[in-house]
């Protein structure tokens, strides 16, 4: 949530300043801002409420001239949208500013305190308070050191931050830190760059800086970067990462929108998966960077996400539990983090997040890491937070994510966990090296599957016409595909604000029947498995109250066809447990064709953001 930039260096600040803000605009779009210091030796900034494209707008005639600034877009947590509330925020002298990603706990009370002391807060954000205690620092002990100033205002602070701060008495200096939130940064000879993730700065570099909890940088003109650490010593050896794809990999590429794009990179996703993961001792998993004999001995694991991610875990659980017979649970990370735990001495926790750096899901992390846990991460971004805490990770390598709703990276993780549930059956003896084989051949068989789905979006298209103009939907589906319902009916909400309802099948009977009235939407999931004819039966009792049926069924199903309205069909999947990584692309293209009819942004929904880094 929040995107934040920073630049100092040779070239206008603002071309770098309003880039990085459209590439990182998925951490939240409500508002956009920018500062800049001019060569007279002043602030100037322009923020406004709306998209970045707005400040681009606006940003044409400021005519912000100069070689250093900062940036933000916004994911209001605290204070609504507003002008006055978009970032940077500035001190009472006005040659302060501040951008911040995350919350500031204690923020009421450094109100209080600030406003006594005569300070003039002017915005209803947690975040102004940073740039008057940096003022504080500045005018006191820091004395004139903006590097000593920011670490003296972040003693005061409780919760999370990701910021940048620049200083007009500090020329040519942009500082930044966190705690909780991330933060990268990068040293090359145009200058110095500071964003949220890698993806702005992959435009300008392939190598870049990680900084950890409590690191303070300094950027300089000069493309320098200088790091201490949260007592002020210098870290000599910072951790790096080369970003190894390019940067073009999140651009539309000629497609009309992201969500389209990504939809149609999942085929190649898994393709990238897969490579070389089959070995002579079955699935090749050394992330896990466990031994077989601790593989062998885990009794119980803990599958812990959010949104989209815990969709995976529903997956994960069930198919662990069938292959490996482990016992598994699978919880909301916002759930578990309050809840009791039952561990093991021997219980797995598998972490499932695209990003990396969702906040409840590491929160979950540290607390089983704290009970001696190993953490393994199933995650997307290199470097990520999840990265860098688990004690394995695996990389579902599927390329950038840019749209706010997942898709590619919903399928490449449930491959993803279909392999550690191979290694783990294979260790513990519940499977043989052929019965893996097996397992892994018909693995090979979905990039081939998905891309015969793809070409028939003609399917969903039409299907799209039933949602329209209705206001409420309900999907359903049995066994794994419980979790297909759950995620279709998560991506139309998600996109085209259309209210949607998920069941397992047989439990539509104790509620959500009551729903149903003639022409009432329903979307069901009912492959060629062995619970096909009970979900049938739940088919036809949602025909017999007027309801119009759109079916997910594999190929030949003239029992569905005859019963529904519309039929997305699937070309025969090997296995059945397989069947949610190829029928749910039905269900993200259905979504997508219903919010564009529906007039919606597909890769922005209002009050969404792809990376949620506050509880
Ligand atoms: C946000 C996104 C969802 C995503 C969830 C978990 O809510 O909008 O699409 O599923 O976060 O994200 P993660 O990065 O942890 O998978």
């Amino acid at each position: 949530m929040c995107g934040v930039v920073g630049y100092t260096g040779k070239n206008q600040a603002v071309k770098y300043l309003l880039d990085g803000l459209s590439t990182l605009e998925y951490r939240g779009y409500d508002s956009a801002g920018v500062e800049v210091l001019s060569p007279s030796g002043n602030l100037h900034g322009v923020k406004c409420v709306g998209r970045v494209a707005t400040l681009v707008e606006r940003c044409k005639t400021a005519n912000l001239v100069g070689t250093a600034g900062i940036g933000h877009t916004r994911w209001a947590t605290h204070g609504a949208p507003t002008d006055r509330n978009a970032h940077p925020h500035t001190d009472c002298s006005g040659r302060i500013a501040i951008v911040h990603n995350g919350i500031i706990e204690n923020f009421q009370e450094l109100r209080r305190d600030l406003a006594a002391a005569g300070h003039e807060l002017r915005s209803d954000t947690d975040s102004e308070v940073i740039a008057h205690l940096v003022e504080d620092a500045w005018n006191g002990p820091a004395k004139g050191d903006l590097a000593a100033a920011v670490r003296n205002a972040c003693d005061r602070l409780e919760g999370s931050w990701a910021i940048a701060a620049i200083c007009a008495d500090a020329p040519g200096q942009i500082v930044c830190t966190r705690k909780g939130s991330p933060l990268v940064v990068a040293s090359t000879p145009d200058g110095a760059y500071a964003a949220s993730d890698v993806m702005p700065l992959a435009k300008v570099t392939s190598h870049v800086i990680q900084l950890d909890d409590g690191d303070i940088a300094t950027l300089r003109q000069d493309g320098s970067v200088a790091i201490t650490d949260r007592d002020g010593i210098a870290v000599e050896h910072p951790s790096t990462m080369d970003i190894d794809w390019d940067a073009s990999a999140a651009t539309l590429g000629g497609y009309s929108d992201f969500m389209a794009k990504e939809i149609s990179e999942q085929p190649a996703a898994i393709e990238r998966l897969l490579q070389g993961r089959l070995g002579k001792h079955g699935v090749e998993l050394d992330e896990l960077s466990m031994s077989d004999e601790e593989l062998a001995a885990i009794d119980r694991v803990y599958v812990i996400a959010c949104g989209t991610s815990y969709h995976v875990g529903l997956i994960t659980k069930a198919i662990i539990q069938k292959w490996a017979k482990i016992p598994v649970f699978c919880e909301y990370a916002s759930e578990f983090n309050y809840s009791d735990v039952l561990v093991t001495e021997h219980t797995l926790c598998v972490i499932i997040t695209q990003s990396g750096e969702t906040a409840d899901t590491l929160t979950a992390a540290r607390r089983m890491k704290g009970m001696g846990c190993r953490v393994f991460a199933i995650t997307n971004v290199l470097g990520s937070s999840a990265a860098r805490e688990s004690d394995g990770t695996m990389y579902i390598q599927a390329g950038p994510e840019v749209c706010v709703c997942s898709t590619k990276a919903y399928t490449a993780q449930m491959v993803a966990a279909v392999l550690l549930a191979l290694r783990l059956a294979l260790v513990n003896g519940q499977m043989d090296q052929a019965e893996v084989e097996r397992h892994f051949h018909d693995l090979e068989q979905l990039p081939g599957l998905i891309s015969e789905v793809l070409k028939r979006r003609w399917q969903d298209k039409q299907a799209a016409r039933l949602f329209r103009n209705a206001h409420s939907s309900l999907f359903l589906g049995r066994g794994v595909n419980s979790t297909t319902a759950y995620e279709g009916a998560l991506k139309l909400k998600e996109v085209s604000y259309l209210h949607a309802e998920a069941y397992p099948a047989g439990e539509m009977k104790h509620g959500p029947i009551a729903l149903l009235e003639p022409g009432f939407p329903v979307v069901a999931v009912v492959p060629a498995d062995h619970v096909h004819d009970k979900t049938v039966s739940n088919i036809q009792e949602c025909i017999a109250r007027g309801a119009v049926v759109v079916a997910v069924a594999t190929d030949g199903d003239e029992a569905v066809a005859k019963l529904c309205q519309d039929v997305l069909w699937v070309p025969p999947v090997p296995d059945e447990d397989l069947f949610p990584i190829v029928g749910v692309v039905h269900l993200q293209l259905l979504a997508r064709y219903v919010a564009r009819a529906r007039g919606c942004d597909v890769d922005k929904p209002r009050n969404l953001a792809k990376s949620v880094t506050v509880e």
